[in-house]
């Protein structure tokens, strides 16, 4: 999964070498990246879980949003979002709630969650009547930019008030994309979407980079979809690629990131992969 550096990557190009970075005498202040694509199931939650603790593995202080209501990132992470008094929701509704007060430490060293439940859903209907309700997920992350040094945000899969407030936030977005067929359907919308928010709401957001994922190397088919994502984006296709194995849905079942359930395996290597990407990207510390 990982390529070996000299090698080709899944697109052709030579893979780079992407050096383990140095360890952060300092931490913050939090780049903020939303995981986003509108289409279900392209793995926006896997690769947050996975992502954010490969790099909290680099010594990186991380703070996961789960900004889906059905809680995917929390459950994930060994936490039951039903249990807890308070979500991001009441962070985002309520007048006095602070993110230090709503935020858990996961069972990873390093990697903090800011929780989320169903109550999330009546949020997109109650922000519509808020004052710069597209910045409040900004706003109240704000007060913990300095204790992270990345903060990701797990969208859910819709183009609504919730994504916009991600987007708002964000410095840099990451595109999960699955390596089938219909994959690019879709994707000119949210590229419009993100667009749309540079120009009204956050002039500094940028795409980090499209994330191919669920690749089948055996299929010439996953091949072809790299290929044309490659042609239509050119290098913001990430040279990292996410195989399609058991591994990650059954790392969910135990309610672990791949880097712990089976840090050994290729799944995990392929995260860490990624981690090293975006550090030397430049879009994480
Ligand atoms: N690389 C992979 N190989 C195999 N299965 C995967 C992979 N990545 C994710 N999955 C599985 O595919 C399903 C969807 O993944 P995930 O929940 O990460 O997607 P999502 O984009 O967050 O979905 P949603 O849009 O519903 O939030 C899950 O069951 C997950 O375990
Ligand atoms: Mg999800």
């Amino acid at each position: 999964m990982p390529t070996t550096p000299g090698r080709p990557d899944a697109a052709g190009r030579t893979m780079p070498e992407f050096a383990v970075p140095a360890p952060l005498a300092e931490h913050g202040p939090a780049r903020i990246i939303a995981m986003c694509n509108q289409k279900g199931g392209v793995g926006k939650t896997t690769s947050t879980i996975n992502l954010g603790a490969a790099l909290a593995e680099y010594g990186r202080r991380v703070l996961l949003v789960d900004f889906d209501p059905q809680g995917a990132a929390s459950v994930g992470l060994g936490v039951n979002p039903h249990e807890l008094d308070r979500t991001v929701y009441n962070l985002l509704m309520e007048r006095g709630a602070a993110a230090r007060d709503v935020i858990v430490e996961t069972a990873v060293e390093g990697l903090d969650l800011l929780p989320a439940n169903i109550d999330l859903s009546a949020a997109e209907v109650q922000l519509v009547g808020e004052v710069a309700r597209e910045s409040v997920l900004s706003r109240v992350l704000r007060p913990v930019l300095d204790d992270y040094d990345v903060i990701l945000v797990d969208c859910q899969p819709s183009l609504g008030l919730l994504t916009v407030n991600a987007l708002t936030a964000a410095h840099g977005v990451v595109i999960p994309l699955e390596c089938e067929f219909f994959a690019l359907r879709g994707v000119a919308l949210l590229v419009e979407t993100i667009e749309k928010v540079r120009d009204r709401l956050n002039p500094r957001l940028e795409v980090d980079g499209i994330l191919a994922t669920m690749y089948d190397s055996r299929t010439l088919h996953s091949r072809e979809v790299v290929a044309r994502v490659h042609e239509a984006f050119g290098d913001q296709l990430l040279h990292t690629i996410i195989s399609r194995t058991v591994k990650f849905p059954d790392a969910s079942v135990a309610a672990e990131p791949i880097t712990v359930y089976a840090p050994n395996h290729a799944g995990a290597s392929a995260y860490r992969q990624l981690a090293r990407e975006l550090v030397a990207r430049g879009d994480a510390a």
